[in-house]
């Protein structure tokens, strides 16, 4: 509030002011790479790729599983998504299945013009080999850690592998500026470059010239006070999040047919959504049943992304499998995860989930004993 009280004070109010500089050094200082302030971490993406050079006719590798707005940046250039599948160990891009990807454009000579990769749900994917894979043939590689401000993957912080990475402020994300996002390079000229287009590509001097096309993408100095209030409590956001995972494994681990996303060895998962997986005859009732008990309950809960593969947008598109990604979406659900959910709150969706697997088994005795068929029980 006294960054925002601030900028209204001293009448900065639009894309240039102090807030905007002070966030943008902040966030450098966190992430330790230069970083330009921009209006979603969709723009943060759609510069990102302009400065890798992606233009029309290119192909750009895309993992299958995550928002649509990884996907669509690709096609604002004229360039073509090709989609490739998740790791069931992490459910990010499959570091091996991209090495074959690449292998096979290799020999065909029709390597992709870049790689993204997206850090699900306050995970990092597994960077070393993917960015091993991409330097065997130069190719570069954008991190979509729009969900993974916070977590970090061997001990350094996501968005800080690849060539260019992008990050989202948006209001449902583990801190926010109500919509916003962050580019960040280690490459200070292609920053400086990002804040240029972001700006209308406005050239030097007093006239409106104009040699490049721009974008209207800057964050405005109100929205970076916002920011630089969120930055202070980025800790505190992450360790909540994290305890509210710890407090759902704990209390349904146990159940029958739920698993939750795995944690990786190598690095620390935000957790920014609590998501887990229903096997539904183990558990008694699908995922989509799952989700409409709890909005019964007046509790919302989503499935995991739809894969882009089997969006109507990008069926059509190439990709490299995609069965991983399908069962994830198929069996995944994202629990209430916000930093603010009460104690009480997780509580009753706690119960809840654990009703409808008591609900879920019971009913199936029933059937079972209306045709004849007993259960094992635990005396058995
Ligand atoms: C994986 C992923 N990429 C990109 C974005 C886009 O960010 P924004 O909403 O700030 O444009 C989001 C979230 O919205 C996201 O979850």
């Amino acid at each position: 509030m006294r960054f925002v009280k601030e900028a209204f004070q001293e009448n900065w109010l639009s894309t240039v002011g102090p807030h905007i500089t002070a966030f943008e050094k902040e966030f450098e200082a966190y992430v330790g790479l230069p970083a330009a302030a921009l209006a979603s971490g969709t723009a943060a993406i759609h510069l990102g790729l302009r400065l890798l050079g992606v233009g029309p006719g290119d192909e750009v590798f895309c993992p299958t599983l995550t928002f649509v707005a990884t996907a669509n940046p690709i096609q604002y250039l004229g360039a073509r998504p090709v989609f490739l599948d998740s790791d069931s160990t992490t459910w990010n891009l499959d570091p091996d299945l991209l090495a074959d990807a690449l292998r096979d454009r290799a020999r065909t000579n029709s390597l992709p013009k870049a790689v993204i990769v997206v850090h699900l749900f306050g995970q990092c994917a597994d960077m070393s080999p993917i960015l091993e894979a991409c330097e065997r043939y130069s190719i570069p590689v954008l991190e979509d850690a729009a969900e993974a401000l916070g977590s970090t993957y061997k001990g350094r912080p996501a968005g800080s592998f690849g060539d260019v990475a992008a990050f989202s402020f948006n209001g449902n994300k583990i801190i926010t500026t109500s919509g916003g996002g962050m580019l960040v390079s280690r490459n200070r000229e292609w920053v400086d470059r990002a804040r240029f287009w972001a700006t209308q590509a406005r050239d030097a001097g007093i006239e409106y010239c104009h040699s490049e096309i721009g974008h209207n993408y800057r964050m405005s100095n109100v929205l970076a006070g916002i920011g630089r209030g969120q930055m202070k409590v980025l800790p505190r956001r992450v360790k909540q999040r994290r305890a509210i995972a710890h407090r759902y494994r704990k209390a349904l681990s146990d159940l029958p047919g739920i698993s939750f996303m795995p944690q990786a060895g190598y690095g620390l998962h935000t957790n920014w959504l609590s998501c887990l997986l229903i096997n539904e005859s183990e558990f008694g009732c699908s995922r989509d049943e799952l989700i409409h008990r709890l909005d019964t309950a007046d509790i919302e809960s989503r499935p995991v992304w739809k894969p882009m593969h089997l969006q109507p947008l990008y069926s059509s598109l190439p990709r490299y499998r995609g069965e991983v990604a399908e069962d994830l979406f198929r069996r995944g659900i994202c629990l209430p995860s916000s930093s603010s959910l009460s104690r009480s709150d997780q509580q009753r969706v706690i119960s809840e989930i654990a009703q409808a697997a008591a609900y879920s088994k019971s009913r199936l005795a029933h059937c079972a004993a209306s045709v004849g068929y007993r259960f094992a029980t635990d005396s058995d």
